[in-house]
């Protein structure tokens, strides 16, 4: 019998978590949603029904479903109010032992059968498993950003990943109306494993001068027709989270191909992060971005 989840715990109410608790919410879900950081909690609310609001506008749901996915969501101070939910999908930031200690707090309150899967964009799913007390019951359900606009959720089972709790996610995935694809449990799975080298190659051409902030991402979207440049969105994912995801894919694979980009590393380190703290390869302070080099 497949394992049934009516509600969703969500750790982390950054930009992925609020979007998965909307998404959550929307296709009827009681939700509950945590986060370390009080304001950011906080402001969350606000942050979902502002885009529940654009998605109204659009004519793509209506007020009643905007109402309703937003009483489904409850805010949760503390994990104490995880006790009754099926899955609790880990979204914090991307730093193992971050998460390890997070799953440690959920491992003491949350039900025997609960699920809890991680959304981590590289972070090994065994290894995350492991410092939990029930890796058959662990699993990645990497979702893409912004949430709510996105196809894709990438599942991917660590070693000890019981089929039951595979089939409970990809039900999951099914419900919220994403399509899902399954990656192997290697460093940054399918879509980081390609996309964050490309990123960090396009912050190694300004690094080098071989073009401006502008010039590359003009080349990239009208040369290669993607549909935003590379150095838009890596403001976009974050730049705290395109290094660490480097930083996995450079001591898992052991190959220099994927050194960090010593401009990444220094714009993180001034707290320039992207879009998220208003200052990154772009200025987002004034009426319209401003690129910064
Ligand atoms: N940004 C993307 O494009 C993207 C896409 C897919 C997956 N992810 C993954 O999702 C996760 C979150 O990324 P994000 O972009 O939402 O980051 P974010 O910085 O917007 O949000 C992270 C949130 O986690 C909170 N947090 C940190 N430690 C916590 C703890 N111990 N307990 C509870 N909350 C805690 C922070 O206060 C913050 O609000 C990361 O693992 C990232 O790799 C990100």
């Amino acid at each position: 019998m497949v394992f049934s989840i009516h509600k969703v715990g969500v750790v982390g109410a950054g930009q992925m978590g609020c979007g998965i608790a909307h998404v959550c919410a929307l296709s009827g879900y009681d939700v509950v949603l945590n986060d370390v950081d009080g304001e950011k909690l906080g402001e969350s609310l606000e942050t979902i029904r502002g885009n529940l609001g654009r998605q109204v506008t659009r004519g793509l749901v209506t007020d009643e479903q905007r109402n309703e996915a937003l009483n489904r969501i409850a805010l949760a101070p503390s994990l104490a109010d995880f006790a009754d939910v099926d899955l609790a999908i880990e979204t914090a930031v991307e730093d193992e032992a971050e998460k390890r200690a997070i799953f440690s707090a959920l491992c003491k309150v949350l039900r025997p059968d609960a699920i809890i899967a991680s959304n981590s964009s590289s972070i090994s799913i065994t290894r995350l498993a492991s410092s939990t007390d029930r890796p058959e019951q662990f699993i990645g359900i990497h979702f893409m950003n912004p949430v709510p606009l996105m196809q894709l959720v990438e599942l991917v089972r660590g070693i000890a990943t019981g089929e039951k709790t595979f089939e409970a996610a990809r039900g999951f995935v099914a419900r919220i109306g994403k399509t899902a694809t399954v990656a192997e449990d290697f460093p940054a799975f399918i879509v980081n494993r390609i996309l964050l080298p490309m990123i960090n190659e396009a912050i190694y051409t300004l690094y080098e001068g071989v073009g401006t902030v502008d010039s590359i991402d003009t080349a990239m979207k009208l040369g290669a027709n993607h549909p935003m440049g590379p150095l838009q969105l890596a403001d976009f994912i974050g730049l705290d989270t395109c290094l660490h995801i480097m930083q996995v894919l450079h001591d898992g694979l052991a190959d220099s191909k994927y050194r960090p980009c010593p401009l990444l590393v220094k714009y993180v380190e001034a707290g320039w992060l992207g879009r998220k703290t208003d200052r990154g390869f772009y200025d987002y302070r004034g009426e319209k971005p401003v690129p910064t080099r």
